[in-house]
């Protein structure tokens, strides 16, 4: 199994350009099942993710007419199998998002129920109750979900609490389903507001995305798909956070600063000099780290997928920090790597207190999850001598060409089989 080494003590200078968004393209791909046609998405982040996403839609009866570095073409218009395998959503919980595509299509879906993951049981019933609620009759049947919905109607519905891709899936369905829905508490998470414009440029009314009340006028048929993939924001605060931990000067290019504000103010609060432009963000390290306080939450909060390589940097800053995890109940899991290499973080319920040290050091460690692996290479740029670390499947997930970026930036990093 592969291996990542990573040398320490290499700063990080020059420029990295940030790839299409794993979290934008995987329900745009899902979105395909609605359309019926040719569908052409370009920016496509070479990822794991987005592979088992494009196999799944080939499964319902899709074709990939072209799948070559970053563009791809997929023909939706052989759509008509409802049944998503739990061979492939076993792999991937955003296969879930097949659900209310596949209702507003077909009529029927039938997807094998996600389990848990390291960082969360990850229940679906939210996304079940908006599917309900536009008249779907769902039962649990044997490890799958199965819905059955003649004619989906428009609804009003409140999410009990904030979900992205149950949003994403409610307002795929809504998209076709007759009449008028409102959808209250929605996510507001830029993924959810591009999924809606790329959408509207296929001919369907939703107004409202990126707020929490979205309306959607439901219509008969939407054209195919024509889009560019928004920048990978998680992509580039990972970076951000790269270049401030080695203390480098590193521009982040190909991303959106609107959509990085939580940890661009974070960074500041700890003494990193940034400098946003249109496209770019240049972030420069100023020697002594101060420490910082960061709760997650859902957008425009601090995002809980850059809560795990923040806590990193801040092992090093001079003081305590806090770190609150308010999204996910199971998201520590990369602090017993982090201890391993000489951090010192004590665990209280979700919240985590880092006292900085002067260094951390080289060690074999695990990766768990796709940040918690993002948060132990960023760790490994500046341990005393080698970080050897495994299971690096995780970050093939979510990263295109992770080593071959921070190479360019100067990291000694290489991987081994
Ligand atoms: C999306 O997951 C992202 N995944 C996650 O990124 C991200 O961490 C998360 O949003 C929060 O920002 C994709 O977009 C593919 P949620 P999602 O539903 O939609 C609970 C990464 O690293 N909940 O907003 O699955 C849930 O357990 C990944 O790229 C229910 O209880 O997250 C969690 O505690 C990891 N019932 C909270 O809500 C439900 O039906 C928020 O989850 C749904 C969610």
């Amino acid at each position: 199994m592969d291996r990542i080494i990573v040398e320490g003590g290499h700063q990080l200078n020059g420029q990295v350009t940030i790839s299409g968004a794993k979290n934008a393209i995987l329900p745009v791909l899902a979105a395909t099942l609605l359309t019926g046609g040719k569908n052409e998405i370009q920016n496509v982040p070479g990822v794991r993710d987005v592979k088992t996403m494009v196999n799944l839609v080939r499964e319902l009866g899709g074709r990939v007419d072209h799948f070559e570095a970053d563009r791809l073409v997929l023909d939706s218009g052989g759509i008509n199998n409802p049944v998503a395998p739990y061979d492939l959503v076993s792999t991937m919980r955003a296969s879930c998002m097949v659900l209310g595509p596949l209702l507003a299509r077909l009529g029927e879906a039938k997807v094998s129920l996600p389990g848990g993951c390291a960082i969360g049981a990850r229940p679906i019933d939210l996304h079940i109750k908006g599917l309900e609620a536009l008249g779907a009759d769902i039962q649990l049947e044997k490890g799958y979900v199965h819905g059955v919905a003649k004619k989906l109607k428009g609804a009003h519905h409140l999410f009990e609490s904030v979900t992205v891709t149950g949003t994403m899936n409610v307002l795929m369905a809504a998209a076709m389903a007759e009449g008028e829905t409102v959808l209250e508490n929605a996510a507001k998470e830029p993924e959810v507001e591009f999924l809606a414009d790329v959408l509207n440029q296929c001919g369907a009314k939703i107004e409202g995305a990126g707020t929490d009340k979205i309306i959607i006028e439901g219509v008969t048929s939407l054209k195919p798909i024509h889009c560019r993939i928004l920048p990978d924001r998680i992509e580039a605060a990972t970076y951000m956070i790269a270049g401030a931990i080695t203390d480098g000067d590193v521009e982040v290019l190909d991303c959106v600063p609107a959509h990085l504000e939580a940890v661009i103010q974070k960074l500041r609060e700890a003494g990193v000099g940034l400098k946003e432009n249109e496209t770019s963000i240049r972030v420069r390290g100023n020697g002594e780290l101060r420490p910082v306080h960061i709760r997650t939450h859902p957008y425009p909060g601090f995002a809980t997928d850059v809560q795990a390589q923040f806590m990193t940097l801040m092992t090093l800053a001079k003081g305590q920090s806090v770190i609150s995890e308010t999204v996910f109940e199971n998201r520590f899991m990369h602090v017993a790597e982090l201890r391993r290499m000489g951090a010192d973080i004590h665990i209280e319920g979700h919240t985590a207190i880092v006292s900085g040290v002067e260094q951390l050091s080289g060690a074999p460690v695990m990766a768990t999850d796709l940040r918690a692996s993002a948060c132990l290479v960023l760790a490994g740029l500046v341990a005393e001598r080698d970080t050897v670390v495994s299971r690096v499947y995780h970050i093939d997930r979510g990263y295109e060409d992770m080593e071959k970026k921070l190479s360019q930036l100067g990291a000694a990093i290489r991987r081994v089989r």
